[in-house]
Protein backbone atom coordinates (compact mmCIF):
# COMPACT_ATOMS: atom_id res chain seq x y z
CA UNK A 1 0.00 0.00 0.00
CA UNK A 2 1.70 3.48 -0.68
CA UNK A 3 0.59 6.32 1.51
CA UNK A 4 -1.96 7.58 0.44
CA UNK A 5 -4.28 4.56 0.74
CA UNK A 6 -2.81 3.96 3.98
CA UNK A 7 -3.92 7.22 4.66
CA UNK A 8 -7.09 6.55 3.33
CA UNK A 9 -7.74 3.58 5.19
CA UNK A 10 -6.98 4.76 8.68
CA UNK A 11 -8.98 4.62 11.53
CA UNK A 12 -8.25 6.23 14.60
CA UNK A 13 -6.66 9.18 13.32
CA UNK A 14 -8.93 11.03 10.22
CA UNK A 15 -7.04 13.31 7.51
CA UNK A 16 -3.34 11.97 6.93
CA UNK A 17 -0.87 11.62 9.74
CA UNK A 18 1.81 9.34 7.62
CA UNK A 19 4.19 11.05 4.81
CA UNK A 20 5.98 10.00 1.98
CA UNK A 21 10.14 10.05 3.27
CA UNK A 22 9.34 12.02 6.51
CA UNK A 23 12.02 13.19 8.93
CA UNK A 24 10.63 11.92 11.72
CA UNK A 25 8.28 8.80 12.18
CA UNK A 26 5.81 7.48 15.45
CA UNK A 27 3.93 4.54 15.29
CA UNK A 28 1.27 3.06 18.35
CA UNK A 29 3.33 5.77 21.18
CA UNK A 30 1.85 5.14 24.07
CA UNK A 31 2.75 7.46 27.17
CA UNK A 32 2.21 6.83 31.39
CA UNK A 33 2.74 8.51 33.90
CA UNK A 34 2.69 5.31 36.61
CA UNK A 35 -0.36 4.00 35.91
CA UNK A 36 -2.32 6.65 34.44
CA UNK A 37 -2.21 6.76 30.33
CA UNK A 38 -1.50 10.31 28.84
CA UNK A 39 -0.96 9.20 25.23
CA UNK A 40 -2.58 6.68 23.28
CA UNK A 41 -1.98 4.87 20.10
CA UNK A 42 -0.48 7.92 18.32
CA UNK A 43 0.92 7.17 14.91
CA UNK A 44 2.34 10.48 13.10
CA UNK A 45 5.02 11.61 10.88
CA UNK A 46 6.61 14.79 10.74
CA UNK A 47 7.74 16.09 7.52
CA UNK A 48 11.04 17.81 6.74
CA UNK A 49 11.70 21.32 6.71
CA UNK A 50 8.34 21.53 7.39
CA UNK A 51 6.15 23.18 10.49
CA UNK A 52 3.57 21.21 12.71
CA UNK A 53 1.29 22.57 14.72
CA UNK A 54 0.17 20.08 17.76
CA UNK A 55 -3.24 21.91 19.08
CA UNK A 56 -5.80 20.83 22.03
CA UNK A 57 -7.09 21.16 25.03
CA UNK A 58 -5.31 21.92 27.92
CA UNK A 59 -4.63 18.58 29.43
CA UNK A 60 -4.55 16.78 26.32
CA UNK A 61 -1.37 15.57 26.08
CA UNK A 62 0.29 18.19 23.96
CA UNK A 63 3.51 18.77 25.84
CA UNK A 64 4.12 14.98 26.69
CA UNK A 65 3.73 14.05 22.92
CA UNK A 66 5.91 16.93 22.14
CA UNK A 67 8.91 15.72 24.90
CA UNK A 68 8.83 12.31 23.33
CA UNK A 69 10.81 13.76 20.45
CA UNK A 70 13.94 14.35 22.04
CA UNK A 71 13.53 11.81 24.88
CA UNK A 72 13.28 14.84 27.37
CA UNK A 73 10.67 12.68 29.26
CA UNK A 74 13.42 10.41 30.14
CA UNK A 75 13.60 13.11 33.22
CA UNK A 76 10.39 12.45 34.60
CA UNK A 77 10.68 9.73 37.05
CA UNK A 78 7.01 8.07 36.53
CA UNK A 79 6.70 8.74 32.89
CA UNK A 80 7.16 5.48 30.41
CA UNK A 81 7.44 5.72 26.66
CA UNK A 82 5.97 2.97 24.35
CA UNK A 83 6.14 2.31 20.31
CA UNK A 84 8.43 3.31 17.82
CA UNK A 85 9.84 6.72 17.36
CA UNK A 86 12.57 7.43 15.05
CA UNK A 87 14.72 10.12 13.35
CA UNK A 88 14.94 9.17 9.67
CA UNK A 89 16.77 5.94 10.14
CA UNK A 90 17.53 6.43 14.15
CA UNK A 91 15.49 4.98 16.79
CA UNK A 92 15.34 7.43 19.11
CA UNK A 93 14.75 5.39 22.60
CA UNK A 94 17.35 2.70 21.45
CA UNK A 95 18.68 1.80 24.76
CA UNK A 96 22.17 1.75 23.67
CA UNK A 97 21.60 5.73 22.11
CA UNK A 98 23.18 8.58 24.40
CA UNK A 99 21.01 11.54 24.37
CA UNK A 100 22.65 14.11 24.46
CA UNK A 101 23.89 14.09 20.90
CA UNK A 102 20.11 12.90 20.07
CA UNK A 103 19.23 16.63 22.03
CA UNK A 104 21.57 18.13 20.04
CA UNK A 105 19.88 17.00 16.57
CA UNK A 106 15.97 17.49 18.14
CA UNK A 107 16.53 20.98 20.18
CA UNK A 108 13.90 21.92 22.21
CA UNK A 109 12.27 25.89 23.16
CA UNK A 110 10.43 25.87 25.91
CA UNK A 111 7.73 28.24 27.24
CA UNK A 112 9.21 30.31 29.53
CA UNK A 113 12.09 31.61 27.81
CA UNK A 114 15.06 30.55 30.35
CA UNK A 115 18.78 31.59 29.49
CA UNK A 116 21.55 30.35 31.39
CA UNK A 117 22.98 32.84 33.84
CA UNK A 118 25.78 33.88 31.15
CA UNK A 119 26.33 36.53 28.86
CA UNK A 120 24.44 36.46 25.53
CA UNK A 121 27.82 35.33 23.91
CA UNK A 122 28.31 32.50 26.31
CA UNK A 123 24.37 30.90 25.95
CA UNK A 124 25.34 30.55 22.54
CA UNK A 125 28.69 29.33 22.50
CA UNK A 126 27.80 26.61 25.13
CA UNK A 127 26.19 24.20 22.94
CA UNK A 128 29.15 23.99 19.67
CA UNK A 129 31.87 24.17 22.89
CA UNK A 130 30.15 20.81 24.62
CA UNK A 131 29.30 19.08 21.47
CA UNK A 132 33.34 20.58 19.97
CA UNK A 133 31.40 21.89 16.76
CA UNK A 134 34.48 25.10 16.99
CA UNK A 135 37.95 24.30 18.07
CA UNK A 136 38.99 28.02 17.58
CA UNK A 137 37.71 31.43 19.16
CA UNK A 138 37.25 32.46 15.66
CA UNK A 139 34.80 29.63 15.29
CA UNK A 140 32.99 29.91 18.00
CA UNK A 141 32.33 33.74 16.99
CA UNK A 142 31.45 33.25 14.01
CA UNK A 143 28.61 30.18 15.11
CA UNK A 144 27.40 32.82 17.99
CA UNK A 145 27.15 35.48 15.36
CA UNK A 146 25.26 33.67 12.38
CA UNK A 147 22.80 31.80 15.24
CA UNK A 148 21.90 35.51 16.86
CA UNK A 149 21.62 36.40 12.86
CA UNK A 150 19.53 33.41 12.15
CA UNK A 151 17.27 33.95 15.35
CA UNK A 152 16.69 37.94 14.55
CA UNK A 153 18.45 39.50 17.38
CA UNK A 154 22.32 40.33 16.18
CA UNK A 155 21.62 43.74 15.52
CA UNK A 156 20.07 44.49 19.19
CA UNK A 157 22.98 42.58 21.01
CA UNK A 158 25.88 43.05 19.42
CA UNK A 159 27.28 45.54 21.44
CA UNK A 160 26.74 43.55 24.72
CA UNK A 161 27.31 40.32 24.01
CA UNK A 162 29.23 40.15 26.69
CA UNK A 163 26.57 41.61 29.16
CA UNK A 164 23.94 38.65 30.80
CA UNK A 165 21.47 37.01 28.65
CA UNK A 166 19.03 37.67 31.58
CA UNK A 167 18.92 41.51 31.17
CA UNK A 168 17.27 41.25 27.89
CA UNK A 169 13.48 41.82 27.42
CA UNK A 170 11.56 38.33 27.32
CA UNK A 171 11.42 38.45 23.85
CA UNK A 172 14.86 39.24 23.47
CA UNK A 173 15.32 36.66 25.96
CA UNK A 174 13.29 33.74 23.72
CA UNK A 175 14.94 34.64 20.68
CA UNK A 176 18.28 34.09 22.77
CA UNK A 177 16.83 30.32 23.74
CA UNK A 178 16.45 29.93 20.01
CA UNK A 179 19.34 30.61 18.96
CA UNK A 180 21.26 28.52 21.71
CA UNK A 181 19.23 26.00 20.03
CA UNK A 182 20.26 26.67 16.64
CA UNK A 183 23.99 27.05 17.28
CA UNK A 184 24.34 23.60 17.26
CA UNK A 185 22.88 22.85 14.16
CA UNK A 186 19.50 21.09 14.69
CA UNK A 187 17.66 19.28 12.59
CA UNK A 188 14.66 19.43 14.17
CA UNK A 189 13.55 22.15 16.78
CA UNK A 190 10.98 21.23 18.77
CA UNK A 191 9.05 24.07 20.68
CA UNK A 192 6.40 24.34 23.23
CA UNK A 193 3.97 27.51 23.96
CA UNK A 194 7.41 29.51 22.64
CA UNK A 195 5.27 32.52 22.65
CA UNK A 196 2.90 32.49 25.43
CA UNK A 197 4.98 34.88 27.92
CA UNK A 198 5.62 37.04 24.84
CA UNK A 199 3.63 40.58 24.32
CA UNK A 200 2.11 40.45 20.59
CA UNK A 201 5.23 41.99 19.17
CA UNK A 202 7.69 39.94 20.57
CA UNK A 203 5.60 37.10 19.42
CA UNK A 204 5.51 38.82 15.76
CA UNK A 205 9.22 38.41 15.66
CA UNK A 206 9.39 35.11 16.71
CA UNK A 207 6.28 34.13 14.13
CA UNK A 208 8.56 35.24 11.62
CA UNK A 209 11.50 33.70 12.79
CA UNK A 210 9.95 30.16 12.50
CA UNK A 211 8.90 31.07 9.03
CA UNK A 212 12.20 31.42 8.10
CA UNK A 213 13.65 28.59 9.79
CA UNK A 214 11.45 26.37 8.67
CA UNK A 215 13.52 26.60 5.20
CA UNK A 216 16.12 24.74 6.80
CA UNK A 217 14.67 23.21 9.53
CA UNK A 218 11.81 20.66 10.53
CA UNK A 219 9.68 22.33 13.39
CA UNK A 220 7.35 21.04 15.83
CA UNK A 221 4.98 23.65 18.03
CA UNK A 222 2.46 23.66 20.49
CA UNK A 223 0.22 26.21 20.83
CA UNK A 224 -2.52 27.45 22.23
CA UNK A 225 -3.25 30.15 19.41
CA UNK A 226 -5.22 28.93 16.70
CA UNK A 227 -4.01 32.11 14.82
CA UNK A 228 -0.66 31.25 15.74
CA UNK A 229 -1.21 27.43 14.03
CA UNK A 230 -2.25 29.20 11.21
CA UNK A 231 0.05 31.87 10.29
CA UNK A 232 3.15 29.62 11.32
CA UNK A 233 2.00 25.78 10.02
CA UNK A 234 1.82 23.46 7.08
CA UNK A 235 0.28 20.45 8.93
CA UNK A 236 -1.91 20.93 12.24
CA UNK A 237 -2.30 18.07 14.65
CA UNK A 238 -5.65 17.98 16.36
CA UNK A 239 -4.84 16.12 20.16
CA UNK A 240 -7.95 15.32 22.41
CA UNK A 241 -7.40 13.84 25.66
CA UNK A 242 -4.45 11.66 25.16
CA UNK A 243 -5.01 10.75 21.39
CA UNK A 244 -4.43 12.53 18.27
CA UNK A 245 -8.03 12.73 16.29
CA UNK A 246 -6.70 14.74 13.10
CA UNK A 247 -4.00 15.86 11.13
CA UNK A 248 -4.29 17.77 8.12
CA UNK A 249 -3.02 20.45 6.25
CA UNK A 250 -3.25 23.42 8.04
CA UNK A 251 -5.79 25.30 6.18
CA UNK A 252 -7.38 22.08 6.05
CA UNK A 253 -8.27 22.10 9.31
CA UNK A 254 -8.96 25.37 10.38
CA UNK A 255 -11.30 26.00 7.24
CA UNK A 256 -12.94 22.37 6.61
CA UNK A 257 -11.74 19.82 9.70
CA UNK A 258 -12.58 15.98 8.98
CA UNK A 259 -13.38 15.75 12.64
CA UNK A 260 -16.41 17.14 15.07
CA UNK A 261 -13.84 17.35 17.35
CA UNK A 262 -11.54 19.32 15.48
CA UNK A 263 -14.38 21.38 14.54
CA UNK A 264 -15.26 21.81 18.20
CA UNK A 265 -12.15 23.32 19.11
CA UNK A 266 -11.58 25.55 16.65
CA UNK A 267 -14.91 27.24 17.12
CA UNK A 268 -14.25 27.53 20.50
CA UNK A 269 -16.69 25.22 21.84
CA UNK A 270 -14.52 23.60 24.27
CA UNK A 271 -10.74 24.79 24.94
N1 LIG B 1 5.06 15.17 35.23
C1 LIG B 1 3.82 14.65 35.19
N2 LIG B 1 3.43 13.76 36.12
C2 LIG B 1 2.19 13.22 36.09
N3 LIG B 1 1.26 13.51 35.18
C3 LIG B 1 1.59 14.40 34.23
C4 LIG B 1 2.88 15.02 34.19
N4 LIG B 1 2.92 15.87 33.14
C5 LIG B 1 1.70 15.78 32.55
N5 LIG B 1 0.90 14.91 33.20
C6 LIG B 1 -0.49 14.56 32.84
O1 LIG B 1 -0.51 14.11 31.50
C7 LIG B 1 -1.64 14.66 30.82
C8 LIG B 1 -1.18 15.48 29.62
O2 LIG B 1 -0.46 16.62 30.10
P1 LIG B 1 0.33 17.59 29.14
O3 LIG B 1 1.11 18.52 30.01
O4 LIG B 1 1.07 16.82 28.14
O5 LIG B 1 -0.88 18.37 28.42
P2 LIG B 1 -0.86 19.64 27.45
O6 LIG B 1 -1.74 19.31 26.31
O7 LIG B 1 0.53 20.06 27.18
O8 LIG B 1 -1.61 20.73 28.36
P3 LIG B 1 -1.40 22.33 28.40
O9 LIG B 1 -2.07 22.87 27.19
O10 LIG B 1 -2.12 22.74 29.65
O11 LIG B 1 0.07 22.60 28.46
C9 LIG B 1 -2.41 15.47 31.85
O12 LIG B 1 -3.42 14.64 32.37
C10 LIG B 1 -1.37 15.77 32.90
O13 LIG B 1 -1.97 15.90 34.16
MG1 LIG C 1 1.65 21.75 27.62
Amino acid sequence: MNIAEQNAEYETTVGKPLLNDPKMSMRGVDVFYGDKQAIFGVDLDIGRNQVIAMIGPSGCGKSTFLRCLNRMNDTIDICRVQGKLMLESQDIYDPSLDVVPLRARVGMVFQKPNPFPKSIYDNVAYGPKVHGLATRRTELDEIVETSLRKAGLWNEVKDRLHGPGTGLSGGQQQRLCIARTIAVSPEVILMDEPCSALDPIATAKVEELIAELSENFTIAIVTHSMQQAARVSHRTAYFHLGKLIEVNETEKVFTNPDHALTEAYITGRFG
